[in-house]
């Protein structure tokens, strides 16, 4: 697996798999890896010659610092995983090289970004889309996947590629889940013995969500509830937002009309977690 730190590197090497025909997927990261990112390897491997996957922990993407101090980062066993699931070059560049002293830059996608984790993390997306869109620009990749927890970051990013013509596939990867359902998340890692136990209630509530609205149940609002109170009757889980979208805009909606999107962020002890399903009706 080639290791490139350096901006020009990575363009050069880019510009020659370009010249050579070769299809590039990319895998944007903040390292941490496990199952979820190197699921994304696979996705990207079966629509591509050549997987590059960056390691960038993007501080302008965390509106709360300790959240960005306590973010897990262990570089030389992300090269081991991402080497033994096949990728091709890890891009991980210095912070000093992303954003130089007197960068002024901003990229900013507006309405999607305005509820469910825009409205609780100010600056959260700004911070993504300016980093993506450089990233971009220095990959150069064919294909990009990005996965279906953060969905909402999924959505943002097809609205950028869309409006600022990237000339790049994005393609969405489903979610990982740990045995008990948890979704897999670089921040399971720093949740408590109880809290990880009990935050496997998360994906429970939204299985009892999936099937509510299956049986004819058509009100946010009821659903919203359900699941509040499940996560809440934990002890410890506490909700930053639960909301049913639709799924294409992500306004919230109050009657679930097929297909919509139920998505969740929770604190479980001070580890914030995101997780979302499909509510499909039988009609
Ligand atoms: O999903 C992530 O890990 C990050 O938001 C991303 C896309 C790598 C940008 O920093």
């Amino acid at each position: 697996m080639e290791i490139i730190k350096e901006i020009s590197l990575m363009q050069a090497r880019s510009n020659e798999l370009r010249l050579q025909n070769k299809k590039i997927g990319f895998v944007p990261t903040m390292g941490a890896l496990h199952e979820g990112h190197l699921s994304l390897v696979d996705v990207a491997k079966k629509h591509s010659d050549i997987v590059v996957m960056s390691i960038y922990l993007n501080p302008t993407q965390f509106n709360n610092k300790d959240d960005l101090k306590n973010y897990p980062a262990d570089l030389e066993q992300d090269f081991r995983f991402a080497s033994a699931r096949g990728v091709d070059i890890v891009f991980c560049p210095l912070s000093e090289d992303i954003y130089p002293k007197g960068f002024q830059a901003r990229v900013e996608v507006d309405g999607i970004t305005k509820g469910l984790c825009g409205a609780t993390r100010p600056g959260h997306f700004m911070g993504v889309a300016t980093v993506v869109a450089k990233l971009f620009n220095i990959v150069m990749p064919h294909k990009a996947v990005f996965g279906e927890k953060d969905f909402q970051q999924l959505q943002v990013i097809r609205q950028l590629v869309k409006d600022l013509n990237f000339d790049i596939d994005i393609v969405p990867a489903p979610i990982v889940r740990e045995k008990d359902g948890l979704a897999m998340s670089s921040r399971n890692k720093l949740l408590s013995p109880e809290a990880r136990e009990k935050a496997s209630i998360i994906n429970r509530s939204l299985e009892w969500a999936e099937k509510e609205v299956k049986s004819g149940e058509k009100s946010a609002k009821k659903i919203i509830s359900g699941v509040g109170e499940r996560i809440t009757g934990t002890g410890i889980g506490e909700i930053d937002y639960i909301k049913v979208c639709n799924l294409n805009t992500l306004d919230e909606i109050s009657e679930i009309s097929s297909p919509a999107l139920l998505a969740i962020a929770a604190f479980f002890g001070n580890v914030r977690l995101i997780d979302n399903c499909l509510l499909s009706t039988n009609d």
